[in-house]
């Protein structure tokens, strides 16, 4: 069914200039931009994102990296959205990530890895939510 996913381009993404690239891909791979903005996170806003992994010993580090920049987040929608876009940004970990995937081509490192995408159909409307009004989404 035509469902959609949330995606982030990550501060990284964004300070080399990766942003036209990536939304390039994402054309192309057949997903329609339902919303889009140039947004930053505050502390509080990346604690809140990520509190499934307030226990993990890289959070501080992921919080630091999610609001030291400008990011590009966006609501996506295609059939099979959700995987089809995980199918297309790759494994977390850019050295494990298949040829041709936005990890491969624009992730530094597991930390610092160019692009988030939601992990479920619940998620994707949670993240969508958190940074779009209804009236920001088409
Ligand atoms: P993502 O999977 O989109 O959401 C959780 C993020 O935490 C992940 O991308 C990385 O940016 C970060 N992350 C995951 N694992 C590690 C790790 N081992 N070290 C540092 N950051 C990580």
């Amino acid at each position: 069914a035509t469902n959609r996913t949330f995606t982030m381009l990550k501060p990284d993404a964004v300070e080399k200039g990766h942003i036209g690239a990536i939304l390039q891909m994402i054309n192309a791979a057949g997903f329609r931009i339902v919303a889009m903005k140039l947004t930053q996170m505050t502390t509080s806003d990346a604690e809140t994102f990520y509190a499934i992994h307030k226990e993990r010993r890289f959070f501080p580090e992921l919080v630091t990296y999610m609001t030291r920049g400008p990011i590009v987040a966006a609501i996506l929608e295609k059939e099979n959205a959700v995987e089809d876009f995980r199918t297309l940004i790759g494994a977390t970990n850019p050295a494990d990530a298949a040829e041709g995937t936005i990890r491969k081509l624009y992730a530094a490192s597991i930390g610092e890895n160019a692009v988030h995408g939601s992990d479920s159909d619940d998620n994707a409307a949670i993240e969508g939510a958190f940074h779009f009004s209804g009236r920001e989404m088409f």
